[in-house]
């Protein structure tokens, strides 16, 4: 290269100034412009596509799923996105896996909500009920959130007492949880609660009962965050009083999130989740760089809802912005990205 670029020199003398010559020097050996061109790797889209650093495929999504005993209905706040009777989610997990995707995750809205969560551990609960429907129909990787928060009257994630959410009686409810989900034929858990010592209470349960085969997908590194407001219209999980903060992390802090991501891991949890996706990016990449097993991202509910609005509005190109948070959550390092949008995206990288 080098001999090369001193022969370029050399035909080039005669017509060269002082300062060009200068110039040329400096690119010899700092192989600066004109020589690099970063715009030839860009010429057009075979060359793009060959070099691109990203990869976005349909084996990466998660679709979430929200199952009730009533007859469902689309969600105000998330245009396409629909609560469904336990009854059509066996027509509609088809559906996802005639798209290519390869997993769904089940959210429940019960009939009935109690202080102590019943509807989350009942044999006959609404996602246990789903479960099976959905492993009859189709052989998706069927993963089942663990909280209590769609199930407790006040809306909180754990037992409260005195107004206090507490942690280790809720450990004893979540592992019941996952149990009973475990049974109804679950292929993964994954706990979005917060409490400490979570992973740890269900692996030992889960074993205890012979299911040491079903995967724990811990949200690890679940931030206090507005962007969950449309999720909770939809599965009227709001709290009564006072918010998540005692249990979900606080958005200011990133190494806290490298602490409870490790903890999870020394639990036993087999995949860690970051959540939201798109304010997190940067906790996302530190994850990566921090562990060796999967890092999964969510990509929430408000994240999707903003996107839909503003297309609605003409304000922006809702396909191409979805497509651009998409591969940004990638790009930053998650393995798997559950996100609304599924079905949607899965149709573009099918064209
Ligand atoms: C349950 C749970 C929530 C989400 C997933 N599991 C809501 C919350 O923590 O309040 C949010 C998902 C979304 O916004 O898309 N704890």
């Amino acid at each position: 290269m080098l001999s090369h670029r001193i022969f370029y020199l050399k035909v080039k003398w005669g017509s060269m100034r002082f300062l060009d010559l200068f110039h040329k020097i400096d690119n010899i050996f700092f192989m600066g412009f004109p020589y690099t061109r970063p715009r030839r790797l860009r010429k057009n889209t075979l060359i793009r596509d060959m070099v691109a650093e990203t990869e976005l495929s349909v084996k990466d999504l998660i679709y979430p799923i929200f199952v009730e005993f009533g007859k469902g209905g689309e969600v105000k706040s998330m245009p396409g996105v629909f609560r469904y009777n336990v009854r059509d989610v066996g027509k509609i997990a088809k559906e996802v896996e005639a798209l290519g995707i390869p997993a769904v995750i089940l959210f429940g809205i019960p009939d009935k909500k109690d202080e102590v969560a019943s509807g989350a551990y009942d044999e006959k609960g609404v996602v246990q009920e789903a479960i099976r429907e959905i492993k009859e129909k189709t052989e998706l990787v069927v993963i089942a959130d663990v909280c209590l928060c769609e199930y407790t009257s006040h809306g909180h994630c754990g037992v409260v007492k005195n107004g206090k959410i507490l942690n280790d009686p809720t450990l004893e409810l979540l592992s019941k949880t996952a149990v009973s989900l475990a049974k109804a034929g679950a292929d993964v858990v994954a706990p979005s609660d917060m409490m400490d010592g979570r992973v740890s209470a269900i692996r030992k349960a889960l074993d205890k009962e012979g299911f040491e085969d079903v995967l724990i997908m811990a949200y690890s590194a679940k931030y206090a965050s507005a962007f969950y407001g449309p999720f909770r219209e939809a599965a009227e999980s709001a709290p009564a009083f006072g918010d998540r903060s005692t249990y979900q992390m606080d958005m200011r802090n990133a190494r806290e999130a490298l602490k409870e991501v490790k903890m999870d891991i020394e639990e036993g949890a087999d995949i860690v989740m970051v959540k939201p996706a798109l304010s997190y990016l940067d906790i996302i990449y530190r994850v990566k760089e921090l562990t060796n097993i999967p890092v999964a991202a969510y990509n929430v509910s408000g994240e999707y809802a903003l996107i839909k609005a503003g297309e609605k509005l003409g304000w922006v190109d809702g396909k191409k912005v979805m497509m651009e948070v998409l591969y940004s959550i990638k790009r930053a390092g998650a393995d798997l990205i559950l996100t609304y949008f599924a079905k949607e995206v899965a149709l573009i990288l099918k064209e």
